[in-house]
This record gives C-alpha cells, structure tokens and sequence, in this order.
C-alpha cells in the first residue's frame, strides 16, 4: 500500500483509538439556552432546514470530511453518504490527494448515487494547491459530482506528521486564486485548531464563500500523529475551543461550527452562539465502528429540534436568536 493510503487508513484506526481527543472542552460546557417553559408551539413545527451550496438540508448539519483513498474507505464513505441523504445533512468527503496521485482510488469517493439530492463537499489540503493545476482541481470536483470544494487549513497537524509539510507561505494567494477560477464554492475549514477572525477575514477576501471553524475540543490531530511519530511533543492541547472560535468567526461568512459538536444539543448551541450550521466527523465515524449510524443521526436530529422546541424556536432563524447564559 502507498504511503498516502496506509496514512489514510491509520487515520481511521487511531482516531477511533483512545486518547485521539483534546482533554480540553469545545467551552459549549459553559454554554446554556435559556429554558422557555411557554413555547407555545408544538415540537412537530420545528423546521430548520437550510440551504447549503444551493441545496437543501433538512437540518443544518454537516458530515465534515473524513475519509477515501483506499479500499474500505468505499463502504466508509457509502454509508455515511446512504445517512446524509436520508437524514437530510451534508456530506463532506476525505481529502481527494490519493485520487490524484493514483486515479484508479476515484471509487472510494464516489457516492453521488447514494446521496443525490444533498451537498456533497469535494477535500483538499491547502498545501496541494501550490502543486495542482485548476484543471486538477476542477476534475476532482467533477468526478465525484461534488457542490463544492473544502480546503482544508492544517499547519498543526502537519508540523507533527513525520512527512508534514511545513511551508505554508503563498497558501492565501493560492486559495484566492482557486476561488477565482473553479466553477463551484470554495469552503475552507480547519481541522480541529479553529480559525481565528483574522484569518476569516483574510478568507473572505480572497473569495471563499464558506467558513468551518474545526475549533478544538474534538479530534485532536496533533495526538493522532504523536501516536504516528516521535515528533516534538507539547502540541496536544493546541488550538482555539470551537466556542471561542465561533465568536471570533460569526458575522463575516456563512459558517459551520464543528470540532468537538458531540450531540444534537452542542449543534444547538453553536448555532445560538453564531454559526449558521453545525458538523462533525468523529461520532459519525464511531457510530458507524459501533453499528448505530442511523440511530445515531436520527438522535442528533431530535435532540436539535428539542432545543429549537425548548426555546420556543420554530426557525432556524429563530434558533440563532435563541438566549444563552455563557457561564
Ligand atoms: C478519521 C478522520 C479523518 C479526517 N480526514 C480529514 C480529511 O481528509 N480532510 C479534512 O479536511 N478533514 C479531515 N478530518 C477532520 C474533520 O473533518 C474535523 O475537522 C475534525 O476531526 C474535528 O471534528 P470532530 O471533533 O467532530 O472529529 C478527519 C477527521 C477524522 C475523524
């Protein structure tokens, strides 16, 4: 197996190891709705569906990037998109890179037939686009029929892979040039460090039409790769809490709150607090090791609209507006 593809599926089997997450907490532990004990309203009119890169979601969730580029990344990646369809949430694919350097790996992320009428995100690290063309990029989206495409931030991850890229000078300038040449929405997400408002801006700017924070609090991929290295250590706890990185980003683009969003009542949260979605990737993940993808999806969604119900919110436009005590 190549390197990329053994990387890829390491990946999978540490981060559903112990000890793949920050100790720290995402701060939505401090975080809670205001009890509206007169909702006056029934739990069937809650609605929050959404629109996400121009199409509709039944809930305003997203499977954040996980997996593809090897072999049992396929079934991985089918059933995550057989639950996005049904469910009604987004689906984001793994970072296409092995489908560039070995086409024949294009299957495993394949999943437009089991997922037709959602978003699907294409995947990419930032880094590539200093080595792939437009026309490269263009065609990773297309063959897999994807809405748009992620570009994902990940200097921490990659100062503690063995083979870690560390140059991240001219990646703004490549992102703004991506944005203004490929035919669909670019989203750029971190991957469990956050973004910080600066950085926001400056991505706004360049043209990305999409923001995910990827705060921390969730996976931790400076610990996934100390498991893989002997890199230097002290960089396990590293990163902006999702909380803090939600106030940071709020108000500058449409944005999705993930990294450490466990259950539906974190999503609720983060959305309350200021982004206009919600995604995660590890409890999907270990739902579908444990055999309860679809149970877990559907409590995730309950529990989303028992907090819209909770504080009288029908919208998701009312659910953003719902009060918090910040504790
Ligand atoms: C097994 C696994 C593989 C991942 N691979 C990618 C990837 O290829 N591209 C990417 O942008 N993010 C990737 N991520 C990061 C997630 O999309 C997400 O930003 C991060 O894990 C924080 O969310 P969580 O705490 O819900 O896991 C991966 C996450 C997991 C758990």
């Amino acid at each position: 197996m190549k390197k990329i593809e053994s990387r890829k599926k390491d990946h999978i089997d540490l981060v559903l190891k112990k000890g793949a997450q920050y100790s720290k907490s995402t701060g939505l532990d401090h975080v809670d709705f205001v009890h509206n004990a007169l909702p006056e309203m029934s739990l069937e009119a809650v609605n929050l569906s959404t629109t996400f890169f121009g199409k509709s979601l039944k809930f305003p969730v997203i499977v954040t990037a996980m997996t593809g580029g090897y072999k049992d990344a396929k079934a991985i990646n089918r059933k995550l998109a057989a639950c996005a369809q049904k469910c009604g949430f987004g689906l984001g694919l793994g970072s296409q890179r092995a489908m560039i350097e070995n086409p024949t790996l294009t299957s495993t992320y394949v999943v437009r037939d089991a997922a037709p009428d959602v978003p699907i995100i294409s995947n990419i690290g930032a880094f590539q686009l200093k080595r792939y063309s437009i026309d490269q990029l263009e065609s990773l989206v297309s063959s897999v029929k994807a809405d748009g495409l992620a570009i994902h931030l990940n200097p921490l991850q990659e100062i503690v892979q063995m083979e870690g890229d560390t140059d991240f000078s001219g990646i703004l300038d490549a992102i703004s040039k991506v944005c203004a040449s490929l035919s669909v929405p670019v989203i750029v997400k971190e991957t469990g460090a956050g973004l910080n408002q600066e950085v926001a801006i400056k991505l706004k700017d360049a043209g990305v039409k999409y923001l995910d924070v990827a705060g921390a609090g969730g996976t931790s991929w400076s610990k996934v790769e100390y498991m893989r290295s002997t890199a230097i250590p002290g960089f396990e706890e590293w990163g902006i809490p999702t909380m803090d990185s939600i106030i940071q980003c709020r108000g500058i683009l449409p944005l999705v709150a993930s990294g450490g969003i466990r259950t539906g009542i974190d999503g609720a949260k983060s959305i309350a607090l200021g982004a206009d979605m919600c995604g995660a990737a590890y409890p999907f993940i270990k739902a579908i090791k444990a055999g309860n993808l679809d149970t877990f999806a559907e409590t995730f969604q309950k529990q989303m609209a028992i907090c819209a119900y909770l504080t009288g919110s029908k919208t998701l436009s009312d659910l953003k507006k719902a009060k918090l005590f910040i504790h």
